[in-house]
């Protein structure tokens, strides 16, 4: 998208412009109507975040208006089936509150291709769930592409997995079996394969600034000293050394992500128009990876700056002209302290994204269970804020990445410990470095003594199953209650929990045959392996870890719709307990029991001060009024 030229008179801030009054005329009345009234209420939220961020560039106007066509052309494209989804979800705002519970996966580790997973759904279905999280299934540069996460178009789909033709069946696919699809939308960089940077690379003055250049040496040592490194072993440094260019290119993930320019309104404008496509396509949500990152300011570690929060309230002022059904997820792996602002609830006030990862609260659960201690889950929970109507937070146990350590810190420090040294027992537990330890997991981009950075592993792994052993085995036993603690507390915490694919049926670390095979140095593919047919295939046959597994989280998907498919607000509690293992925690009216230490314990509910409550744990529920929890056990109770 191109700004330059003659500019038209500058508009009265809220009114309609001239071009955008002409378009609605031009459509039929029932879409022009609504869209006045969307209109209406979101051009001044559109300004107050576009205006401050590139109010002061030539042709202001201009652009501005330019983004509000694209969003309306968008809307009149949208079919009529998505036009009507999105008059219903606008009815009704806390549609995605009821009950939504999630599975993640990459579409080839599930399926092969997109016409692959649509053939799944009824394995969806049958598990449970009602929202599907694909990993980036864009064209992706040439491997390695950090699993998609370096997109070369965002117009098409990644050849190897199908089609935009197979995507919108997918979509419809979902929709009739009420799974909403979450896609990532990679807003921070693209490949250095994509045309922008191609053109970038060769000097087209139109794309050079649609990317962080730096001249010299000492610029890029002096922003350096601010930044953080994300992946310190295999990619240390923020800046890429483009020959043609005689300059150094931000990229703050790997060398082929190249960061966008979002100081550059073309860049706003492009990413905009392709979100809102692919909405057009039929995707529910999009994930915004690595939100946190979107602005660079000089002498500051360029995350989580208050540009990053106008840059994604008007995004999601867009979409609720263009695709009002839809859903923004921030992907800012973040401590909780940096997280509300995500939410709207920062200095810039605003509606911004429906739901946020709870980093925090996932990696404590890691650290408490080999601690055998739930201290820092409840810390971490002091320091959840409530969060506004129609906000959640994303809940989970295992994902694609690491469990990065360092979100932590603030809590730990607030405990009065030594961060890295409580976070590196926990890595090495995790790793089975410790003597004792059950664990089959790895460390993440260890690098320099004295830092810890994040562990790897597939859930079964790191909770101690053994493929070599039966289910019935006792140690078996021990690691399917650990498995249900960890997955038990995820979803009993109130927001959208989401299963990582595998976890649905105890399935282990990629193999060392396969991780030796992959391209890459990436340690995260442990935990990314192909979905296992065998297990897949055992998961009705009683006395099986798959059908342990997968039983535990039908299970807990349908507790969870029982209880919360009434939505409204949920209030979560921690509450004390004279058991030192044992997470205690009250969600509305319902109580949930977590017994982090490997030794058994009875609670009396009179110690709560609560009356006999129900199991709410098993099928036919009991009244009881003490509750005998084994080594790692945990139980729901509720009136
Ligand atoms: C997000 C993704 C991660 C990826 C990174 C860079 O954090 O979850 O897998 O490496 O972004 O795109």
């Amino acid at each position: 998208m191109n700004f330059v030229g003659a500019c038209p008179p500058p508009q009265a801030s809220e009114s309609v412009s001239p071009s955008v009054s002409d378009f609605l005329q031009s459509i039929p009345p029932a879409r022009a109507t609504r869209l006045r009234e969307r209109l209406e209420r979101e051009l001044p939220r559109l300004r107050r975040c576009l205006d401050p961020l590139y109010g002061q560039t030539p042709c202001f106007d201009s652009f501005f208006d330019t983004v509000v066509l694209n969003a309306l052309a968008s809307a009149e494209r949208r079919d009529a089936e998505l036009w009507q989804l999105d008059l219903r979800r606008e009815a009704d705002p806390a549609w995605h509150q009821r009950g939504l519970s999630g599975y993640c996966t990459y579409v080839d580790k599930l399926a092969g291709t997109l016409a692959g997973v649509q053939q799944r759904i009824g394995y969806l279905r049958e598990l449970g769930v009602n929202y599907l999280h694909l990993l980036p299934f864009l064209k992706a540069g040439s491997a390695p592409n950090d699993g998609g996460f370096a997109v070369a178009s965002f117009d098409e789909v990644e050849p190897a997995l199908g089609t935009l033709a197979d995507l919108r069946s997918l979509c419809r696919a979902l929709r009739q079996s009420d799974i909403s699809l979450c896609s990532d939308f990679v807003l921070n960089h693209v490949s250095h394969e994509h045309a922008w940077a191609r053109a970038a690379r060769a000097g087209d003055p139109r794309y050079l600034p649609y990317f962080h250049w730096l001249a010299s040496e000492a610029e890029v040592q002096a922003r350096e000293q601010h930044l953080v490194q994300i992946f310190p072993a295999t990619a240390p440094g923020n800046f890429t050394w483009i020959a043609e260019r005689q300059a150094w290119v931000w990229t703050t993930f790997y060398p082929y992500q190249w960061d966008l320019n979002y100081a550059h309104p073309a860049v706003f404008a492009d990413m905009a128009a392709a979100l809102l496509n692919l909405a057009n396509q039929g995707v529910d949500a999009f994930r915004l990876d690595s939100t946190g990152f979107l602005w660079k300011r000089a002498e500051t570690n360029c995350m989580n700056q208050p540009e990053v929060h106008l840059i994604v309230q008007a995004l999601r002022s867009l979409c609720a002209i263009a695709a009002p059904g839809v859903l923004l997820k921030a992907e800012a792996i973040m401590p909780t302290q940096d997280l509300p602002p995500y939410f709207g609830l920062g200095p810039v006030a605003g509606p911004e994204c429906h739901l946020a990862y709870h980093s925090s609260l996932m990696a404590a659960s890691w650290v408490a269970l080999t601690e055998e201690s739930p201290q820092l889950i409840e810390e971490v929970l002091r320091n959840t804020p409530e969060l506004p109507v129609g906000a959640s937070w994303l809940s989970y146990v295992r994902c694609h990445d690491d469990i990065g350590w360092n979100v932590l810190r603030p809590e730990l420090l607030a405990l009065g410990a030594d961060p890295v040294a409580r976070l590196d027992r926990a890595a090495a537990f995790l790793a089975g470095e410790t003597p004792g330890s059950y664990a089959r997991g790895a460390r993440f981009q260890a690098s320099a003594p004295g830092t810890v950075h994040g562990s790897n592993g597939m859930t079964a792994a790191l909770v101690g199953l053994r493929p070599d052993l039966p289910a019935d085995h006792p140690e078996q036993q021990k690691a399917l209650r650990r498995l249900e603690l960890m997955m038990s507390l995820c979803f009993f915490v109130g927001g959208l929990p989401l299963i990582y694919m595998g976890d649905e049926l105890g399935q282990d670390n990629t193999s060392a045959a396969e991780m030796h095979a992959r391209q890459g140095a990436d340690g995260r593919e442990l935990h990314r392996p192909y979905l296992d047919e065998k297990s897949l295939a055992s998961r009705h046959q009683a006395a099986t870890v798959a059908a342990h597994a997968f039983s535990l989280l039908q299970r807990l998907n349908r507790q969870r719709r029982a209880r919360l498919s009434l939505g409204g607000p949920i209030r979560l509690q921690v509450l004390a307990s004279r058991h030192p293992g044992l997470l205690v925690l009250q969600r509305n009216q319902e109580v949930g029991l977590f017994n982090f230490s490997a030794t058994p314990c009875r609670l009396h509910l009179s110690e709560l001060g609560k009356p006999a409550l129900q199991n709410l744990s098993q099928e036919e529920s009991q009244t009881v009024a003490s509750v005998h929890l084994e080594g790692h056990g945990c139980v729901w109770l509720g009136a």
